[in-house]
């Protein structure tokens, strides 16, 4: 949901301005000190909302493991089986001989994803794993 602009005036050491305009500079030329701001706030609001159990979040859950590993592949399909009611959609690549890449579309509460993402990611085997989520509502709500 877009809203008006408000601007506001900060005080701040001149040192961690100029490193913070370095900070906004990698992230883009076409980002301005503005954007950078704004962008910082947000990410910061979204890590508070995920700390409420009970907040929608969307994301995705990318793991990579060896399915040669025994009893693995059948450990993350029954994870994943008692969490069907957030699982939106599984993808699932053949990296090699070995690996497997699979990426879960998620959605649902903070906790039930965390769960899910905590059990899958622990699971002895698993090489790679990362959960990428947002609240929901700052999502959508958030807006450039
Ligand atoms: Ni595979």
């Amino acid at each position: 949901m877009a809203s008006d602009l408000v601007r506001f005036s900060v005080a701040i050491p001149e040192g961690l301005l100029e490193a913070f305009d370095r900070h906004a500079a990698r992230r883009g030329t076409h980002i301005n000190r503005s954007e950078a701001i704004r962008d910082l706030i947000r990410e910061q609001l979204v890590e508070e909302d995920f700390d409420d159990p009970d907040t929608e979040v969307v994301g995705s859950i990318t793991m990579v493991y060896d399915h040669h590993t025994i009893g693995l592949s059948g450990s993350l399909d029954q994870i994943q089986h008692d969490h069907m009611d957030v699982i939106v959609s599984t993808m699932h690549v053949h990296l090699d001989h070995f690996n497997c890449l699979e990426v879960l579309a998620v959605r649902g509460t903070s906790e039930r994803i965390s769960a899910l993402a905590d059990q899958l990611l622990g699971t002895k085997g698993v090489s790679y794993g990362r959960l990428a989520a947002v609240a929901s509502k700052s999502a959508i709500e958030a807006g450039h």
